[in-house]
């Protein structure tokens, strides 16, 4: 196991008519910017819960933050919270809202430095106390540090690091109008980053492998009850703290990620608008294919693991479980091709060449380049 260091300072609530606390874990002296995306939270109540929790405070609200929030539109709610001076933001709704808040958050506490700037500096110098009612279970934006934006001018999409939320409410009740197409999105997304901390080597943490393990076969469970009936509480609760337990840096302690997935997905989304869940569905197979010797190992552990594959020869167990990932993806809607997914081939070229002109090299074994992105879209066109 490799040395590390864990602290994660966000205060998770969870539950049943959560929202309400907000009254007290907000200071009555903080001017608050709300957030919210296209409307959602107004159709299923959220907003009315919001309001009569902060009836009694200072605050203002931005609306329009878009799923992959661009830059152009959080520079509008960046104005807003100067004029405003704001000293809180509090995000209602997707990671998309978080996220966008998170930069929001980071422009405002350092007015020296413009928006796109603290993205492709990759960390905000500080960063506004900010904290999420999550109504989408899917990025762990709830409790990491991470946001990824998007510029759509260039058509660019990349990450950067802030400070975590103070605090997030999670009540699973808000997640019962989710639309089908987000709930498949959610349930890849949570899949996905498990996979990107697990499926590089064995033999580096016991304990990382089997929570790892432990959360695929929870959504592997829970997934096609979820897409039946999104109604069920404590279904929804385990899909909600899957995604949180996915990507709040439990389950990376002492081990080495990947990420290639996740770099190939944002080209996707940023040129063909393909939402994230569904732009990991198709990178990860092929990840699987052209990575199958690299990860062997763990494929084999993989495949034992997670899907009860003991029998034939290592090489037909590995091309099982690739085969189950898919199927799984297809069993909740995802399209696992370029082609299914509408998306034209002439990304792979143009994919190719961003990763080799920036000289990126993704993965554990930092061997991911243009080249390789290559034949990764290739052998899922
Ligand atoms: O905008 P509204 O009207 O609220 O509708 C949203 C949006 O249209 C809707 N929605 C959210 N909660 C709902 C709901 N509809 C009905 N009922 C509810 N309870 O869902 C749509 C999609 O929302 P969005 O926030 O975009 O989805 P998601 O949470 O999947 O976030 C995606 C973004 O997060 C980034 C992705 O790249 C993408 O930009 N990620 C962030 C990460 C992080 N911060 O750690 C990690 C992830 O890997 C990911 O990259
Ligand atoms: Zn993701």
């Amino acid at each position: 196991m490799r040395n590390f260091i864990y602290k994660n300072p966000t205060q998770l609530v969870f539950g049943k008519g959560e929202i309400a606390r907000l009254s007290s874990l907000i200071p009555t002296e903080k001017k608050v910017l709300i957030t919210f995306g296209g409307g959602s939270v107004k159709k299923n109540g959220v907003y009315e819960e919001v309001i009569s929790a902060l009836k009694d405070h200072h605050y203002i609200e931005f609306w329009g933050i878009e799923p992959n929030p661009t830059v152009e539109t959080l520079r509008k709610a960046i104005e807003i919270g100067k004029e405003n001076e704001v000293d809180f933001l509090l995000a209602v709704g997707g990671g998309s809202v978080l996220d966008g808040t998170k930069l929001i958050a980071s422009a405002l506490a350092t007015p020296e430095t413009e928006a796109w700037d603290i993205v492709l500096k990759g960390k905000a110098a500080k960063t506004l106390p900010y904290a999420s009612v999550m109504t989408l279970p899917a990025t762990g934006s709830e409790m990491n540090n991470g946001a990824v934006i998007s510029r759509s001018e260039t058509k660019e999409k990349y990450s950067f690091y802030s400070a975590y939320p103070q605090f997030s409410i999670l009540d699973p009740q808000t997640t019962f109008s989710l639309p089908k197409n987000q709930l498949a999105n959610g349930l890849a997304d949570v899949y996905v980053h498990v996979i990107e901390q697990y499926l590089t080597t064995t033999g580096q943490s016991r304990i990382m492998d089997r929570w790892a393990e432990g959360i695929l076969l929870t959504v592997l469970e829970i997934a096609p009850q979820i897409m039946q009936n999104s109604q069920d509480y404590d279904l929804m609760a385990d899909f909600m703290l899957s995604a949180t337990l996915a990507l709040n840096d439990m389950i990376r302690m002492g081990v080495i990620e990947d990420w290639a997935t996740h770099m190939i997905g944002h080209e996707l989304t940023a040129l063909h608008g393909i939402s994230h869940g569904a732009s990991l569905a198709i990178v990860l197979p092929g990840i699987m294919k052209i990575l199958k010797e690299q990860k062997h190992n763990k494929l084999l552990q993989y495949a034992e693991r997670v899907f009860g594959l003991k029998e034939g020869s290592e090489n037909d167990r590995i091309d099982q479980a690739i085969q189950q990932t898919e199927n799984f993806f297809h069993s909740i809607g995802l399209a696992t091709t370029l082609s299914e997914a509408g998306i034209p081939e002439t990304a792979i070229s143009i994919i190719k060449e961003r990763f080799n002109k920036a000289g990126v090299k993704y993965g554990e074994k930092a061997n991911v380049t243009g080249d390789l992105a290559e034949q990764i879209l290739t052998i899922q066109k």
